[in-house]
């Protein structure tokens, strides 16, 4: 069986290392495997309007950050197509047959949805696409017949939703679609990656991101002002790594040969950890090493970013590439939706014929 990525980002902002460690840097890394026949990543522009309905110069805007990330990641559009969602009409024929299959209820109690609903204070009044989009999701991952879906955790229910979709299509009107399989990051502390204030997640109205297009001082200083166990207040106190940000930012990016190049005293973090832990050990300490350790991550992404910000035309010129690719695609999974689903009215001679014959012998009996 063909193996076949597909995933995706909201352009409602510039990405940040959330988004690096909890899917970016996967991404790269499945990529240059080779293992996989196709991969599509899509910006879900139609999506961020299903709650940005009234600001479509952010999700206009974003486009572009958005691609740059991915650009500067390493993603190369000639083994990945960058595809934008809107520009994929068959997504919505598509979501308007899986409409059909989904009760209120189920969405309802998708989670993802729910805490959505609340973080938006959309309670009273919800509106029907935002309410809606998990289907539109399904549609997104079952047009290109993905196999393998890279994303963070919190898009579990949205997979979830999607591949009860599948079954249910399969069911009802034959074998058609694909089902696909999350993938999840290898790495605990890259499931969720804290805002460096220590809330559990990070986002821009919180102001607590890290962004991958953020200046090496930007970066320092963030990391310098990061929040970590506020009961070590001296370097003698005994501090505590677990929930500290610091810490989980060193599970996610730290690496041995990191230690030899800037920390040489520690062989490894169960050591810094453990010194830590017992006490005496100062949180500039380890907050230096980890802006070692994230510069050495972010200066190569840095780098690249600056290279295609100079190429602007250029990168419009992948998306739409990329878009045209993915509509081909698209609307051949469409073709056999429809052909299943019975709707293939035109294309099918026999029931034409058959039709035909039927009523010339009807009125040969009259
Ligand atoms: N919901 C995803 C997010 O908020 C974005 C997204 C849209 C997506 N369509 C997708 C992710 C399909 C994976 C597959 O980040």
């Amino acid at each position: 069986m063909r193996k076949v990525i597909l995933t995706g980002d909201r352009p409602t902002g510039k990405l940040h290392v959330g988004h690096y460690a909890g899917s970016l840097k996967r991404r790269v890394e499945l990529q240059n495997s080779g293992e996989f026949d196709d991969i599509f990543i899509m910006i879900a522009d139609a999506q961020a309007l299903t709650d940005n309905a009234d600001n479509p110069e952010k999700v206009r805007q974003n486009i572009i950050e958005v691609a740059l990330d991915y650009l500067a990641c390493g993603l190369d559009p000639e083994k990945s197509t960058l595809l934008i969602q809107s520009q994929i009409p068959e997504l919505c024929e598509m979501s308007f047959y899986y409409m059909n299959l989904v009760t209120v209820s189920r969405l309802q109690r998708n989670p993802t949805v729910k805490a959505e609903i609340q973080l938006r204070n959309f309670e009273a009044s919800i509106p029907v696409g935002f309410f809606t989009y998990p289907i539109s999701q399904a549609a997104d991952i079952t047009a290109f017949r993905a196999t393998t879906v890279p994303v963070g955790e919190d898009q579990m229910p949205m997979l979830e939703q999607t591949r009860e979709i599948v079954h249910k299509f399969n069911t009802v009107y034959g074998e058609t679609l694909t089902m696909p399989n999350i993938l999840l990051p290898d790495n605990q502390a890259c499931m969720r990656l804290p805002g460096i204030d220590g809330k559990a997640k990070m986002s821009k109205s919180l102001g607590n991101c890290i962004y991958l297009s953020d200046t090496e001082e930007e970066v320092r200083k963030k990391i310098m002002s990061m929040f970590t166990d506020p009961n070590h207040l001296r370097v003698e106190d005994p501090g505590r790594v677990e929930g500290n940000p610091v810490f989980i930012y060193l599970d996610a990016f730290s690496k041995p040969e990191h230690f030899e190049q800037f920390l040489p005293d520690y062989a490894n973090l169960d050591e810094l950890k453990a010194h830590y832990t017992r006490g005496g050990l100062g949180d500039v300490k380890v907050k230096k090493f980890l802006n070692r350790v994230m510069q050495a991550e972010l200066e190569p992404i840095r780098e690249r970013r600056k290279v295609w910000e100079k190429r602007i035309p250029e990168v419009y010129e992948i998306l739409e590439q990329g878009s045209k690719k993915a509509q081909s695609v698209a609307a051949q999974t469409l073709a056999d939706m429809k052909r299943a689903m019975k709707i293939n009215y035109f294309e099918d001679r026999e029931l034409i014929e058959k039709q035909a014959a039927s009523y010339a012998e009807e009125s040969g009996n009259k």
